[in-house]
Order: structure tokens, then sequence, then C-alpha cells
């Protein structure tokens, strides 16, 4: 049997769960990732400013199917009023965790002293995530962080005591620093600073993108919990492989008919929850139809013809002709 941890009073089963990722783990995204075992899932960043001055988007972005549960609604802002009550807000939507941002590098949400700026005010930060707990009631408060500003500042595990302090359930770290942005590998040593550090659950993330490296990330740093992002690009098998091993069942990979399946499946649920027209929705699928042709023999070409797909009919036929090219070629 897979173990749990709790965060807070949620009980999380401890494989792998999905980050939040802005403009990729929609909710098409989340149900194929938590169907394939995820073990939580992350909204996509929402503004506590914005929710406060405006509806739009909001129910959008901060409903919470039951196939998803569990899923965190993650809010980011550097203020502590309007913290408080965007997460008054966002309890109408009945999140199981609310977890705040305190990792984004863009200059967008930095420059309005959100995201990873809160790096350079523990004290802020701190204040914001006691704002957010107050407010939040029994709903349990996360904190999403990186392992610093720059490489002569990781203050992960200071921050992460902070807001620990400040009644945070659960610290999420990314193991770089703002100033990587996405370069360089992520930095397990700090995370495991950070776990020796606080008694809340620790998330490790960064750089996880199969069994070997979620066990890694486990192993080295001691963490309560793994997150995934990037690797579940057309790939949510990563959840079921790393839930296969937890649960002591075997696990064989999808071969390249099933993947052509679950990425049509992936593309019809965007076709359903779009209320754009299948032309424009298929926009928004091209990038998800291209990872999951990734690793694959002339794959490079088919990708580049993924961004051309403006319809569910074309999506088809090029999944059949990429799934006979590699069938050509023994697979
Ligand atoms: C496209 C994209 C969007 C992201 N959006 C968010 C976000 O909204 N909130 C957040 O805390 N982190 C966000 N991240 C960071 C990821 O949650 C994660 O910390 C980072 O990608 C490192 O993990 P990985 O190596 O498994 O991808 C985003 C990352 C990517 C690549």
């Amino acid at each position: 049997m897979t173990k749990t941890i709790l965060i807070g009073n949620k009980k999380i089963e401890r494989t792998a769960a999905l980050a939040p990722m802005a403009g990729v783990a929609d909710r098409a995204y989340r149900l194929m990732c938590k169907e394939y075992g995820a073990a939580y899932v992350v909204s996509e960043m929402v503004s506590a400013k914005g929710i406060c001055y405006s509806d739009r988007k909001t129910a959008e972005l901060c409903t919470v199917t039951g196939a998803e549960r569990p899923m965190a609604i993650q809010l980011f802002g550097s203020e502590p009023e309007f913290m408080a009550k965007a997460v008054d807000i966002v309890l109408r939507y009945e999140p199981d965790i609310i977890d705040i941002n305190m990792g984004c590098p863009v200059p967008k949400v930095v420059n309005t002293g959100a995201g990873s700026a809160l790096m350079k005010d523990v004290d802020l930060a701190a204040q914001i995530t006691e704002a957010a707990v107050k407010a939040a009631g029994a709903v349990p408060v996360t904190v999403k962080i990186r392992s610093g500003w720059s490489k002569d500042s990781l203050n992960a595990p200071l921050m992460s005591k902070a807001v620990e302090n400040a009644g945070a359930a659960a610290v999420a770290v990314h193991g770089r620093t703002r100033d990587q942005f996405y370069s360089g590998e992520a930095d397990l040593e700090v995370i495991k600073s950070v776990k020796e550090t606080v008694n809340i659950p620790v998330i490790g993330n960064g750089d996880v993108k199969d069994l070997a490296s979620c066990l890694k990330m486990y192993e080295h740093t001691g963490c309560d919990l793994v997150m995934i992002g990037r690797g579940s690009y057309g790939n949510p098998f990563v959840f079921a492989e790393i839930a296969a091993h937890f649960k002591g069942e075997d696990y064989s990979p999808p071969d390249v008919d099933e993947k052509m399946r679950v990425m049509l499946r992936h593309i019809r649920m965007i076709l359903e929850i779009s209320e754009k027209s299948e032309e424009l929705a298929m926009h928004e699928a091209r990038k998800h139809a291209a990872w999951y042709m990734n690793g694959y023999y002339g794959s490079a070409k088919f990708r580049g013809r993924c961004y051309q797909l403006s319809s569910y009919a074309e999506a088809e036929a090029l999944a059949e002709e990429f799934a006979e090219l590699q069938h050509s070629r023994g697979l």
C-alpha cells in the first residue's frame, strides 16, 4: 500500500504531485495527470489582486472538479490584505489546499513584488502567509518557493522556517534560484537543507521526469513528496510509473499507439472544456499534441506539423500517420 502524508488535515499519497504550470496545467491537463495517478494537482497561478478587482477568468481558473481532487488553488500577490481577501473568495470553490506562489521568476510578477521577489523579503512572505492562513480557516495553506533569489542568497531554509512559523502546512521547493529561471540543474542540497530545518512536509521539485529521478529526489533530499512539472509534458504516464512503484505493482510504458490514443483523448478534453471554437481551442492543444510525439523517429518534423493543427480530424490523421511511421521502424 502506498504511504500517505498529511498536508494540514489532507491525506495525500506519497507518490508524485503535479506542479502548477500557468498556460500548461489547465483542467484538461490536470485531469489527465490525476487519472494517471498524480497525488494531487495545483491550479495555474491566479493573481490575488486580480481576483479582488474582477471576476473575469476567476471561475475558469479556480473551478475544482471532483476528479481533480485533491487540488490546490495557487495565488500570487505581494500584499497581505489582498491575499486574505483573495483566499476568502477562492474558498467558494472549495479547494483542498491553498498554495501561495513565492517562486515565479517572470518580470511581470516579480516587478509587483510577488512570486520569487518574496524570497528577498522574508518578513513580508511570512505576513502574506499568516494572512492567508488566518483567512483559510481549516483549509491548509502551502507555500511554493525557489532555492533563493541568486546563488549568493540561498535562503530557502530560512524562508521555509518563516512560513512554517506563519502557519504554512507544507513548503514546496524548486531547487533553482530566481536568477537561474529554468537553466542549470535543480539543486537537491538546498531541498535537503530545508527538510532538515522545518517540521512541516517538504515537497521536492525540479527536473523529475521519471521514476529514477523521482527516487533520487526522495532519497537525496529526504523530502516528503515529489512534485513534477515539465517531466509530465505529453507524459501523464510518469505518474503511473511512480504510483506503480510505490504500490509494488508492475508497470509497462505505453507504446506509440497508446500514446496517440491518450494524446487524442487529451485533445478531446481540451475541446470539450474550452468555450472557444474548435479552431481556437486547437491552438491550445497544439503544444500538447507535439509533446506526446517527443523522443520518436522523425518527431521534430511531426511536432512542427502539430503547430499547424486546426481541427480534431487533422489531429486524428496526424496521429495515425505518426504511429504508422513508428510501426514501419519496428516500434
Ligand atoms: C510553463 C510553466 C509554467 C509555470 N507556472 C507556474 C505557476 O503558475 N506557479 C508556480 O508556482 N510555478 C510555475 N512553474 C514552475 C513549476 O511549477 C516548477 O516549479 C518548475 O517547472 C520546476 O519543476 P520541473 O523541473 O519539474 O518542471 C511553471 C513552470 C513552467 C515550465
